[in-house]
């Protein structure tokens, strides 16, 4: 089924001060190496995270839940599940900037082992630091790797 990308640009507004529109989301998605989780399911999306992969690198693009479902563990869960995807695809890191007033992605972030690695000051347009972390992912077995 095909994602509902005006409910997630719905998500996405809600938790930006620049949403992404519809049609933005869809383009991304169509980039070869993007992949996109959201969740619970795509009827009714709650939340959802992009990531970027080329070679064995990835980049979070963004991960966005609405607040309504916030603090409920579907962050975790899409990051986790993102992860996976890309770790399948033979990632072995990942990347990201978030802003450093930006406590619950900070806290989420390290909670799930990724780590702080440099900044950029004053990158955000609100003018805050991106706060730059990575999470290396071991390396699967030819088994587990999809094609
Ligand atoms: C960041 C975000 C995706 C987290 O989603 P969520 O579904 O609420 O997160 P979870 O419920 O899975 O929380 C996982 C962990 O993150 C941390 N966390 C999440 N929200 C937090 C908050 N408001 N304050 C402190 N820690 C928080 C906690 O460690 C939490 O674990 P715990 O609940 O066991 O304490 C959500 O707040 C969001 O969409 N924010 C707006 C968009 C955004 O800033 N995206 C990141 C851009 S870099």
């Amino acid at each position: 089924m095909n994602p509902d990308f005006d409910a997630l640009a719905a998500i996405h507004a809600a938790c930006f001060p620049r949403g992404w529109s519809a049609g933005e989301l869809a383009g991304l998605v169509r980039q070869n190496g993007v992949i996109l989780r959201s969740a619970p399911d795509a009827q009714q999306p709650l939340g959802f995270i992009l990531i970027q992969s080329v070679l064995d690198e990835a980049e979070i693009l963004t991960i966005a839940v609405a607040p309504s479902a916030r603090r409920q563990g579907l962050g975790r869960i899409l990051l986790t599940e993102a992860e996976t995807a890309a770790q399948a695809g033979g990632v072995r890191k990942i990347f990201l900037d978030v802003s450093q007033n930006n406590s619950a992605a900070l806290a989420l972030y390290r909670s799930a082992g990724f780590v702080e690695t440099g900044c950029r000051p004053a990158y955000y347009s609100d003018g805050s630091d991106a706060v730059l972390m990575e999470k290396t992912l071991p390396a699967l077995d030819g088994a587990e790797r999809s094609a």
